[in-house]
Order: structure tokens, then sequence, then C-alpha cells
């Protein structure tokens, strides 16, 4: 069956924005990487939650759409993130939806990895 894709864009740290065709199913780290969105030192950890670099913050209405709630592991990498606010998650712990058809997301202007302590 042919993949079904929903437009989401990321907001850079440089103000640029970003949008791609992210396929339903794959989580938000795995969209970054397979498309080539350019954030410096993104998703460290390669998904295994040992790390907060693949930090983003979503628009309230997208938020409340996310598929799952944060686990206690994701809340407790969270809060060391660089930049927390109510509405951030990790990356690679949302997977994306139909719903979240043209979700904007802003990457937060830094970057702590938690194995490593501020960069
Ligand atoms: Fe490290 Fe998501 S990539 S926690």
């Amino acid at each position: 069956p042919q993949k079904q894709t929903v437009k989401v864009t990321f907001i850079l740290r440089d103000g640029s924005r970003s949008e791609v065709d992210a396929t339903v199913g794959d989580n938000l780290l795995d969209i970054i990487l397979e498309h080539d969105v350019d954030i410096d030192g993104f998703g460290a950890c390669e998904g295994t939650l040992a790390c907060s670099t693949c930090h983003l913050i979503f628009k309230q209405e997208d938020y409340d759409k996310l598929p799952s709630k944060p686990t206690d592991e994701e809340l407790d990498m969270l809060d060391l993130a660089f930049g927390l606010e109510d509405t951030s998650r990790l990356g690679c712990q949302v997977i994306v939806t139909k719903d979240l058809d043209g979700m904007v997301v802003t990457v937060p202007q830094g970057v702590a990895d938690a194995r490593s302590g501020p960069l």
C-alpha cells in the first residue's frame, strides 16, 4: 500500500521553515533524519531516551492531538532539556498521525545532551 504522508513544518533555530512530507507512523526523529532537516546535535541517542537533544516544542492544538502522552522516562529526560515549555516533547517519542497534518513544530534555540551537560 502507498505510504500516507502529512505535511509537517519545522521552524529552525534561525527562524527558517522546513516543510516535509512526513510518513504516518514514523516518529519525528526518523522524519527529521530521513528528510535531512538540518538541526545541530539532534537525536544524539538515536531515539533511546538517553538524551534530550530531540526536544521539540508544539503548538497547544497540535500537542493535544499527539497520539501518546509522555511516559515518566520521557518526562524525566524533558526536565533536562533546554528551554522546556508546557508543550514540549521528545521528537523520538512522537509518532505522526493523519490528524497532525499541517502541524508546525518549533526547534528550541538550544540543545542540552543529558549525557554530557549543556553544550
Ligand atoms: Fe535521544 Fe530522543 S533522540 S531522547
